[in-house]
């Protein structure tokens, strides 16, 4: 079932996620909506609480649309090494209509449950090493806009400000 995703400023991008305990039916079905949500949209990665659902979970694919899918699902996802530098622009699905460059860790390790419960470590390296770093951060309440410099954020929060208004 495609799920509905909350847009910036909606506080409950704000909110720390919990970890998942055992992966039960309920989970197994969030993830399946959230695939089907971020394939929908179309987007390359998409985190539980984007959909309102507390919970450390996301899905990546960030093979383009004329590759056969490879949706990596991870849950309760966790950064074990990171190292270089990167600056790239970005964009999410919760902030529609705006993207910036964001500076992150090149290569990143990632260890986390895949939906069989199954550790699985994951080396990733350029798009697949940020979406790593922007989907986590979904689940502590950080959007890419909060890794942005002071001025370049009142720049984007005037803007979002102006967006809503001119809706009104
Ligand atoms: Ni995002």
């Amino acid at each position: 079932m495609i799920r509905t995703i909350l847009t910036y400023p909606n506080p409950e991008l704000k909110k720390k996620s919990a970890a998942i305990t055992i992966i039960t039916d309920s989970v197994r079905g969030l993830v399946q909506d959230m695939a089907e949500t971020m394939y929908a949209a179309p987007g390359v990665g998409l985190a539980a609480p984007q959909i309102g659902v507390h919970q450390r979970v996301i899905v990546i694919d960030i093979s383009g649309k004329n590759e056969p899918p490879d949706l990596i699902v991870a849950i309760n996802p966790a950064i074990v090494h990171a190292e270089g530098e990167t600056y790239e622009e970005e964009g999410c699905l919760s902030v529609p209509d705006y993207a910036a460059n964001v500076r992150r860790h090149a290569r990143v390790i990632v260890k986390a449950l895949d939906i069989d419960g199954v550790e699985r470590t994951w080396k990733a390296e350029d798009l697949l090493a940020i979406a790593f770093q922007h989907e986590i951060d979904h689940l502590d309440g950080v959007l890419f806009v909060d890794h942005l410099s002071t001025l370049k954020r009142e720049l984007f929060q005037r803007k979002a400000r102006k967006a809503a208004e001119d809706k009104r």
